[in-house]
């Protein structure tokens, strides 16, 4: 409980720092004073240090994604418009601070939107970059065995329900909620053979939120090395008791996503 409240008041003050330097709401009474509405608040995330998660790329649309090779990066079909050339993406890559004068920025050539993507279940694309990010990647998993656990997730979204977008990026750790337990939450709306869930079920408080979409939720695997097994795709609000993220289960499209990387060419 004492870490907890300790990583709250830590994102709050982030919030702050966040909100001062980079407001994108000046008008609405959150942004003004984000302790207003308390509500832990990447929700109930902490930041994340330079080079932590160096894959992490965010998206001009206001989406994150991962760099799934150094030319392609995965994020969530709901954060694109559809198929085929696109010069109109920008990704900022090699950064924590979105204003730093490091960051590597990249535009976008073609995108690949989850063949059959109708706006429920496979939430997944690919944006190919005009050039390679000479970054790390992060693999994904290519079966369930790691559809378990604990998760951590990141990214440049609000930091509270209706919040606005961050400077910097925040991290949070989230559990693995099975899919009879999410499907009590959402019913119907869920789809558990394309979808899985993490969250803290019971007390909320810890979550991804608007503009995270599109980023990875990942673990460590049996070797130690990160694994790529979600992408932030939705929820009910953010963080509430009873409602926990919902994530494109990328076991179930390692093969797809394979096919569409080669058909963009590395
Ligand atoms: N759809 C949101 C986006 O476009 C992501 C929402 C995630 N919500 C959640 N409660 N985990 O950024």
């Amino acid at each position: 409980m004492l870490t907890y409240f300790k990583a709250f008041r830590r994102t709050l003050a982030v919030a702050a720092v966040a909100l001062a330097a980079f407001s994108l709401q000046p008008g609405s009474a959150q942004a003004q004073d984000p302790t207003a509405r308390p509500g832990p608040g990447v929700v109930g995330g902490t930041r994340a240090a330079q080079g932590e998660f160096p894959w992490m790329v965010r998206l001009s649309m206001g989406c994150g994604g991962a760099l799934y090779t150094q030319q392609i990066v995965l994020t969530a079909a709901h954060c694109v418009d559809g198929s085929g050339p696109n010069t109109s993406i920008t990704a900022t890559a090699g950064v924590v601070d979105l204003q730093s004068s490091q960051a590597i920025k990249v535009k976008s050539t073609q995108v690949v939107q989850a063949p059959g993507y109708t706006g429920t279940g496979k939430d997944w694309a690919l944006i190919k970059l005009a050039k390679p990010v000479n970054l790390p990647t992060l693999k994904i998993a290519d079966n369930t065995a790691y559809n378990n656990g604990t998760f951590t997730v990141a990214g440049w979204g609000a930091a509270t329900e209706g919040g606005s977008q961050q400077r910097y990026l925040l991290k949070a750790n989230v559990p693995f909620v099975d899919d009879a337990t999410c499907q009590k939450a959402y019913g119907g709306a869920l789809t558990p053979g394309d979808e899985i869930c993490a969250g803290y079920l019971e007390q909320g408080g810890v979550d991804t939120c608007q503009g995270d979409s599109g980023g990875p939720m990942f673990r460590k695997d049996d070797a130690g090395a990160w694994i790529q097994v979600g992408i932030v795709s939705w929820g009910e609000g953010c963080a509430r008791p009873g409602y926990p993220g919902v994530y494109s289960e990328v076991s179930t499209f390692a093969a797809n996503i394979r096919t569409a990387a080669a058909s963009l060419g590395g």
